[in-house]
């Protein structure tokens, strides 16, 4: 008897891509509201410093999901960022910050919406799971930018 070492699943490049495209906007996330998260200064970083610095690991911990699964379905991981945003004021990194939160939750519906079509149960769930983190993000930081 010879059994398949392949994963049961098998990912189109199309999605194995969009996977990597995500990792590659979790890492550049992860890194932009840890440094926001050290830059931060005024009378408000109280408040907020903490916020950034849960949310930058929160992403981390995306990016490594993420990269599991890409490695399962047989793709490599990228070690690359997608472009880092800090920004100069609190204003402006949470301008930054609510604009990268939109793009995930648009990039992720997409993903959703791809897996489920190639019958990849796991890797839509996972999103959908990733995708209600990042609709808190975006809560997150759209509520602080009331405050701003
Ligand atoms: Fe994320
Ligand atoms: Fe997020």
């Amino acid at each position: 008897m010879s059994v398949s070492l392949h994963p049961v699943v098998k990912a189109s490049d199309e999605l194995k891509d969009l996977l990597n495209k995500a990792i590659a906007r979790e890492i550049q996330v992860s890194i932009q509201y840890m440094w926001q998260h050290v830059q931060v200064m005024g009378v408000k970083a109280v408040a907020v410093q903490d916020k950034f610095k849960q949310t930058a690991i929160a992403e981390m911990k995306h990016a490594e999901k993420i990269a599991e699964r890409l490695w399962y379905l047989e793709g490599t991981p990228t070690t690359k960022p997608a472009p880092i945003e800090v920004g100069k004021s609190l204003k402006e990194f949470l301008e930054f910050d609510t604009k990268a939160e939109v793009e995930a939750i648009e990039m992720y519906r997409k993903i959703i919406e791809l897996a489920t079509k190639e019958k990849d149960v796991t890797t839509a769930f996972m999103f959908k799971e990733i995708l209600e983190e990042e609709e808190e993000h975006h809560d997150l930081f759209t509520t602080m930018l009331e405050e701003v």
